[in-house]
């Protein structure tokens, strides 16, 4: 039964700049249920936003963001992270972080900055079209140079909470995980456990993001006892490739912001006319313009186009889309490439203060789990690796300030798998993922209304109990793990759509098609029957 200080549940740019800032004073363990580098953050392509060239500020990045997030983004903490963004990548650059130079240096910084939707300013640092690998990949060298100990391949498959004084759960001291190579599920024991799982996205059919995206962070802290918010603000990105050979690729906002058009099938632009911004516009407003335009024209497209430009300059900006799209026999120097809007990212999460706390004791949630209030009711583009970079440090801090007052936990049961056997039906599994995931995208997508809702709600609930009987009855499995997880984190979604009787953000709703004119807005707050205050501490 391993025993760590600090036990990480996730392997991304949350997860490993965690254990970077722990790992000289703590032991430290992350584990990952693939290869370490796998999960959003490798993938992510436009870059990381930060207040780096003088004649940008910190408050047109906090304005920026508040205007994006639609009313509902807390104020403190988009201020909290504006101003420690610059500090976060200057240790990025510190760990040897390829960030792309600019070719004549200007306004205080040697780094080419670009720019995307919702920004006011140019203040996107990035690694050419491929910030994601850049970042993972040197953070992931980093922590293979430290003691920290690695479990890649290991699920989590639930939290483990200690007995309580008055016999109510007490706090977070381990988790259980499924060793995939050898079946075998282990114990891990720990002073404090830090959710940096990811996002949520795999629950819609179409998605930007990698397979394992499934929302089990959310899933496991709700079932722990946490509480979750906005989960209702799932953010569609305006710009996935739409080709039949092509599985979730993203063609990154930088193209709009390098001055990449949107046009209809006829070759006419069309975003003036949704939004002065044009293409340019925050996410939510190109993603419904585009949905909008694809159903009055009844077409299964639209086109972004950065062909008139110097074909040298789209090569140098977009090396890695330039190289794959040439793969799928498209060049996108001479023409424009096919997009729909997808799944992105999930706004709401695992409620946090700054430190990254939990409602639960011993509990942190940092990264796309995490619902900090930064992002309130649309995320700006690149603010969310930025997110992670912050909290992550922050969390770090408040760990090692109280970790010597923490006792080491005392033996954990084991994993009791007396009265389950190995399933009969793996179709249950493979097909229950598909009709989860396809009733999402139909009835609690981009446009929804409250019938739509309705009917999604009594689809989960079923799926939910034939879900639930099947997981005691047969032995644990990656698949059945991650179904189970899907279906918890989608009824939060549906419950908390459900919930807003307005329209903001990335919410839409036929039946409510305006932000509530009376009420100030609100945060959609989901609180677990299981849930207890927290004390102080
Ligand atoms: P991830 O990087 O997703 O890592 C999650 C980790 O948790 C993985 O290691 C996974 O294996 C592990 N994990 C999950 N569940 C379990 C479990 N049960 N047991 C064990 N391990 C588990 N944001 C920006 O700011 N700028 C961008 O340019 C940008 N581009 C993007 C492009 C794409 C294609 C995508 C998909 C996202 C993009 N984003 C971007 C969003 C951003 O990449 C993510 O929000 C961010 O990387 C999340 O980092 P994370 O550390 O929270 O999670
Ligand atoms: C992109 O490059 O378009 C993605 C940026 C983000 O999700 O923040």
């Amino acid at each position: 039964m391993p025993f760590h200080d600090i036990l990480i549940i996730g392997s991304g740019a949350a997860g490993l700049t965690l254990a970077l800032r722990t790992v000289s004073t703590a032991r430290v363990a992350i584990l990952s249920k693939g290869d370490l580098k796998e999960g959003n953050t490798y993938y992510a392509q436009g870059g990381i936003a930060a207040v780096l060239d003088n004649t940008d500020s910190i408050d047109s990045h906090v304005a920026d963001t508040l205007d994006a997030g639609a009313g509902l983004c807390d104020r403190q903490v988009v201020r909290f992270v504006a101003e420690n963004a610059a500090t976060s990548i200057r240790q990025l650059v510190d760990y040897g972080v390829p960030f792309t130079r600019a070719d004549v240096p200007a306004h205080g910084t040697e780094y080419h900055l670009t720019c995307e939707g919702g920004h006011s300013h140019r203040r996107i640092i990035h690694a050419a079209d491929a910030t994601g690998k850049a970042v993972e990949s040197t953070l992931e060298e980093q922590v293979r140079a430290t003691a920290t100990d690695l479990y890649e391949h290991h699920i989590v498959i639930d939290l483990i909470r200690a007995p309580g004084r008055d016999g109510r759960p007490g706090r977070c001291v381990g988790a259980y995980a499924l060793d995939l190579k050898s079946g075998k599920v282990r114990v891990f024991r720990a002073r404090a456990v830090v959710l940096a799982s990811g996002g949520a996205s795999k629950v819609y059919l179409y998605t930007t993001n990698p397979d394992g995206s499934t929302g089990d962070g959310v899933a496991m802290a709700w079932r722990a006892g946490c509480r979750v918010a906005n989960m209702e603000f799932s953010q569609f990105h305006p710009t996935c490739l739409y080709h039949p050979q092509a599985k979730s690729f993203l063609i990154t906002e930088a193209v709009r912001g390098e001055g990449g058009r949107l046009l209809l099938p006829n070759g006419q632009r069309f975003m003036d006319g949704f939004d002065p911004r044009g293409e340019l516009a925050p996410r939510d407003i190109v993603a419904r313009a585009i949905d909008h335009e694809m159903k009055r024209l009844g077409v299964e497209c639209v086109y972004l186009d950065i062909s008139h430009k110097p074909a040298d300059f789209v090569r140098e900006h977009f090396p890695t889309i330039h190289a794959s799209l040439m793969d799928y026999g498209l060049d996108i120097t001479k023409e424009p490439i096919p997009v729909v809007p997808a799944a992105h990212y999930s706004c709401g999460g695992v409620m946090t203060d700054l430190r990254g706390r939990t409602d639960v004791p011993g509990l942190y949630a940092v990264g796309e789990v995490a619902f900090t209030g930064l992002h309130g009711a649309n995320r700006m583009a690149s603010n969310s690796l930025l997110e992670c970079l912050v909290f992550a440090s922050s969390a770090a801090a408040d760990i090692l300030t109280r970790l010597s007052d923490i006792p080491e936990p005392e033996r954990l049961p084991p994993w009791d798998e007396s009265w389950v056997t190995d399933s009969d039906e793996e179709v249950v599994v493979s097909h229950n993922w598909d009709e989860l995931r396809r009733f999402m995208w139909d009835y609690v997508g981009i446009v929804r209304s409250t019938k739509r809702l309705e009917r999604a709600r009594r689809r989960v609930d079923l799926l939910l109990s034939e879900i639930g009987e099947y997981y005691r009855s047969f032995r644990v499995t990656n698949d059945l793990i991650e179904l189970r997880n899907l279906a918890v984190v989608a009824r939060p979604i549906i419950l908390s759509a459900l919930e807003r009787k307005e329209s903001r953000g990335l919410h839409y709703t036929l039946d409510f098609p305006e932000p509530d004119p009376i009420a100030a807005p609100q945060n959609t707050i989901l609180v677990p029957a299981n849930f207890t205050a927290r004390p102080r501490d």
